[in-house]
């Protein structure tokens, strides 16, 4: 069995020619690691996550998955691997209904269409929306959008996941069980998010991003308490650590 790591050297990108959006990324996630990727607005971390399934290519350095290096011609090896869940749900799901967008990666996968509608059944009953299947995409609320396009990578059994922002949206109880489910999975997951509560229930290492750059990298229960840390990189504790947490004042 492959041993699952990605490793990643001098990565750079930019939308347009001048601007550097990653700038400079190196660093390295092994087959277990729960990596919480966090950063204000415009840090970079979603396009971070596009370059390591190659929705964008780098200007320079490298990405390899598995030893497999990330370009044209690997793209689809390595997808095969990587679940992933967009920032935005409506990029994510193209079909007409939620069955339908379920079941496209393992049908494209190429198996039998009774696996196929076993894992269905099965991604939908984790995310707890069965009575939607088939429900028209376009008529889905913005939360169920997002367990619909969680169970999208649910259907299939990737080494690795890529999270954006899977808790937006999301209401307590729906967010409460999405961190159950990526607490069971045991493999490599690289969750980018706001909410720092989630990354504190789900992560056991942190990321802090900014301007492209990777401004820390350590273990989440020593980088979530850091206020000093967190604010000059323009966030704030996780609301569970705050004084006032609480408190109505
Ligand atoms: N398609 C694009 N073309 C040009 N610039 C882009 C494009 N997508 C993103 N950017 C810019 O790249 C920078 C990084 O964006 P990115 O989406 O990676 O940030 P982020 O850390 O995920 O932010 P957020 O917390 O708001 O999701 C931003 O300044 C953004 O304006
Ligand atoms: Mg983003």
């Amino acid at each position: 069995m492959s041993h699952i790591h990605i490793d990643i050297t001098g990565l750079a990108f930019g939308y347009e020619k001048a601007a550097k959006i990653i700038d400079g990324l190196s660093v390295s996630f092994q087959e277990h690691d729960a990596v919480g990727i966090i950063g204000a607005n415009g840090a970079g971390k979603s396009t971070f996550l596009k370059l390591l399934v190659g929705l964008e290519l780098p200007s320079s350095g490298s990405i390899r998955i598995e030893e497999i290096p990330v370009e044209k011609g690997t793209l689809a090896k390595i997808r095969e691997r990587i679940g992933y869940v967009f920032q935005d749900s409506d990029t994510q799901l193209f079909m007409t209904t939620v069955r339908e967008d379920v079941a496209f990666a393992p049908t494209n996968y190429g198996l039998p269409a009774d696996e196929v509608n076993r894992r269905v059944d099965r991604a939908l009953e984790l995310v707890h929306i069965p009575h939607l299947a088939d429900k028209a995409i376009y008529t889905l609320s913005g939360g169920e959008k997002k367990l619909a396009s969680i169970a999208t990578i649910l259907s299939m059994t990737p080494d690795i996941m890529l999270l954006d922002e899977p808790s937006v949206a999301l209401d307590p109880r729906n967010r409460r069980n999405l961190i159950h489910i990526l607490n069971e999975f045991s493999h490599l997951k690289i969750i980018a998010s706001h909410d720092l509560d989630f990354i504190w229930d789900t992560c056991s290492r942190v990321i802090l991003m900014d301007h492209g750059q990777l401004v820390a990298d350590g273990p989440a229960d020593q980088l979530l308490r850091n206020e000093t840390l967190l604010t000059s990189h323009g966030l704030e504790l996780p609301l569970s650590l705050q004084k006032r947490h609480g408190a109505h004042a």
